[in-house]
């Protein structure tokens, strides 16, 4: 289901998406348990003022219709991430209420499953309108340019990466949509910090544009929470391994084309030296600790930048080694180019203890499930 820009369409009649929520809404409050204001309920609360029950009530009402009313907004739901995301959100929130937006076209699983829309971020005025005629209480932005492709255009990378974020932020301020997933990455930490089980608080001084755009991207959510209340959440994303969409010109991307590549050529050129271990984690648990991370007791969250998320660490040659258990005669040679500079900059093994502790981070994949896994859906996607 395509929506059209918000824009195109403002002075017009209810498009058939509109209707259709009208008729939603409509059906939700004549099905809502209504509430008789008979004695039965003064009966209930004996001892407590008339006054007192009716607030109690309404209030309950509200909350309940808001909890219910949950309308989500994802930005940059084509992507790699994105475009697991929004299934997994439409599974639990409704089809209806998981809006995907992008600037280039959905798979065709999210255009076929509910709303879709081609939206930027950069443009402030669409995206406040968006949020409000659509009235979106949960955001979920994933639009950045990523560190290998930043590297390539570093100043346009700063502008847009910063400009997604802050116009998210700001409309969110402006908005009902106050509660914000924006993803960190392991690109914050730099070369001066401990390479190995890195800690939560270190020392953080990245030298990439994608790293520093992510440092100053996590000091501004948790200045919008403590200024503005906005209720602004994220992770530090290991590499992320999937096989439904193609990565989007990270460093890790390695860990999924080596996988096509075991299937279709039996071999496998890397980009990256045979012992750079870094952080990754199989999509599905990156998409079910997002998730977690949202639906969790805000009380319980110590920290409004970014917590560390940790994965599975492991090297190209191991990863080639757990890949020949399936396909012996794979074979894999190494021919680093820029992006070996990014990699040696970053951790090799992260400690995510404080996301544990704080709202029940774990991971269900390891190196050997996860390869079992890529296998054999990749081989069934090359087949059809
Ligand atoms: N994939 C990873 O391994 C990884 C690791 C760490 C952090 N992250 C972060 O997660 C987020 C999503 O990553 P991904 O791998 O899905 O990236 P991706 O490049 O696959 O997807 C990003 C999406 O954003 C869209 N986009 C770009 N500019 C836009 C704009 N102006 N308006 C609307 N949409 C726009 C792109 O079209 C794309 O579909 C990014 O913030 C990235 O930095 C990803």
């Amino acid at each position: 289901m395509v929506l059209k820009p918000v824009e195109a369409r403002s002075h017009q009649a209810p498009s058939q998406l509109e209707r259709h929520h009208l008729h939603r809404d409509e059906k939700f409050r004549n099905n809502r348990p209504a509430l008789r204001w008979n004695n039965s309920i003064f009966q209930r609360n004996r001892g407590k003022s008339r006054r007192n029950v009716f607030i109690y009530y309404f209030c309950s009402a509200y909350s309940l219709n808001k909890k219910i009313m949950d309308n989500i907004l994802v930005i940059g739901s084509s992507g790699q991430i994105g475009s697991e995301l929004v299934m997994a959100l439409r599974k639990i929130y409704g089809n209806d209420h998981v809006y995907a937006t992008d600037i280039k076209q959905p798979t065709l699983e999210i255009r076929n499953s509910g709303p879709f829309q081609i939206l930027d971020v950069l443009d402030f005025k669409n995206l406040l309108h968006f949020l409000v005629r659509y009235k979106i209480t949960q955001i979920y932005n994933l639009a950045a340019v990523l560190s290998g492709n930043a590297e390539k255009i570093p100043l346009q990378a700063w502008d847009i990466n910063m400009k997604a974020l802050m116009n998210t932020l700001e409309a969110a301020r402006q908005s009902d949509a106050r509660k914000i997933f924006w993803p960190s990455s392991i690109a914050v930490f730099g070369p001066t910090t401990p390479r190995h089980n890195t800690p939560q608080l270190t020392v953080m001084e990245p030298n990439t544009v994608y790293g520093i755009s992510k440092l100053a991207g996590e000091r501004w959510g948790e200045y919008y929470h403590n200024r503005y209340g906005v209720d602004f959440r994220s992770v530090r994303y290991p590499g992320l391994i999937s096989y439904k969409t193609e990565p989007g010109g990270g460093t890790t991307d390695y860990a999924v084309e080596i996988f096509f590549d075991a299937i279709e050529k039996n071999s496998y050129q890397c980009f990256l030296k045979e012992d750079t271990a870094l952080p990754m984690m199989f999509m599905d648990d990156a998409i079910t600790n997002t998730i977690r991370l949202m639906q969790a007791d805000g009380n319980k969250l110590s920290l409004r930048s970014a917590y560390n998320m940790a994965g599975i660490s492991f090297d190209p040659k191991e990863l080639a080694k757990a890949i020949q258990k399936h396909l012996p005669d794979f074979s894999i040679s190494y021919k680093p180019d820029f992006r070996q500079a990014i990699a040696d900059s970053w951790p090799a093994s992260i400690d995510d203890s404080v996301a544990q502790k704080d709202w029940g981070l774990k991971t269900e994949y390891g190196l050997d499930e996860m390869t079992r896994v890529m296998l054999e859906k990749i081989r069934e996607k090359l087949s059809k």
